[in-house]
């Protein structure tokens, strides 16, 4: 696996991730249940954007860094104002020093007795998750999609919310991703996710939306696509994609926002934010 999140935190593909993840969570918040949180792909938790290895990259300081140095749209604004806040606490006050990824992020919007497991395969990943989140969550260093269906069965008294966000190192991961879904709403139909897809090319992305069609009737299913240009070049990350299995009331409306605001902030000639309702 070469695939390293830290070259990566904090660039657009993130920021509409978490602002997607954070408006979800926060509307979660009303559910009666306990809500338990699985992030199949947790990365090492939060990230030290000083790391000069990682800041090489310069995908923070042309992502968060730059976000926050400009007038925030509304749709990323909750984002913005986390992160503000998270690096005040951590003594950063004229600058943006760290990122805070997944398990952070969500540990930070749930509720007593919400409960979080963050599965990371990377033993360095690993070692750095277990340090940003425990005790408050749970870190398993295992394959997220082997064990989703597991903690499904497991959860009972629990709301779920699945984050998937692999780093499609692999072509696998498509098929993956449709399968574990599957298994899971095979046993908990009331399972919602949030998935994170990159965009290269369309063939790829709506041969995935194809198949979740096909094998997730029941559910839900709304794809926002980011598009930061035109498609022309498929070797080129062209931008990301976010899709959400049973989302609460008005989330497409949220997507649909989100989308549009990261390509009006980031987005070049010919980029486009698109909503649709499978
Ligand atoms: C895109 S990053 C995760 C970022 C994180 N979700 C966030 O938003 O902050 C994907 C992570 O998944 C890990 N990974 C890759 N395959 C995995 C698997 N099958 N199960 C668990 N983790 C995996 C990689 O090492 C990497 O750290």
């Amino acid at each position: 696996m070469n695939y390293r999140h830290g070259f990566h935190a904090g660039n657009f593909a993130d920021l509409a991730k978490h602002a997607a993840l954070l408006v979800l969570l926060r509307s979660l918040r009303d559910g009666h249940k306990p809500l338990r949180v699985v992030d199949t792909h947790a990365g090492a938790g939060a990230y030290d954007l000083s790391d000069a290895d990682f800041a090489r990259s310069k995908e923070a300081e042309a992502g968060i860094k730059h976000l926050l140095s400009h007038n925030v749209p509304d749709s990323l604004k909750p984002l913005a104002d986390y992160v503000r806040a998270k690096n005040a606490s951590a003594g950063f006050h004229n600058r943006v020093g760290l990122y805070p990824g997944s398990p952070v992020l969500t540990l930070d919007h749930l509720r007593a007795g919400d409960d979080y497991i963050g599965c990371e395969l990377r033993n360095d990943d690993y070692a750095l998750l277990r340090r940003r989140i425990e005790p408050r969550g749970e870190a398993i260093q295992a394959d997220g999609y082997a064990i989703a269906a597991q903690v499904a069965e497991d959860s009972g008294e629990h709301d779920l919310l699945y984050l998937i966000d692999p780093p499609f190192e692999l072509p696998g991961d498509y098929a993956a991703i449709v399968t574990t879904l599957t298994d899971v709403l095979d046993l908990r139909p009331d399972a919602r996710a949030l998935v994170w897809l990159p965009v290269k090319d369309l063939e790829t992305f709506d041969s995935f939306l194809r198949h979740m069609e096909r094998d997730l009737p029941g559910a839900d299913i709304v794809a926002a696509e980011i598009r930061l240009r035109p498609l022309w070049n498929p070797m080129k990350m062209n931008g990301c994609a976010l899709v959400a299995v049973n989302g609460p009331d008005g989330f497409a409306a949220t997507l649909e926002a989100i989308a549009r605001d990261v390509v009006a902030v980031f987005g070049e000639a010919g980029g486009e934010g698109r909503v649709r309702r499978l």
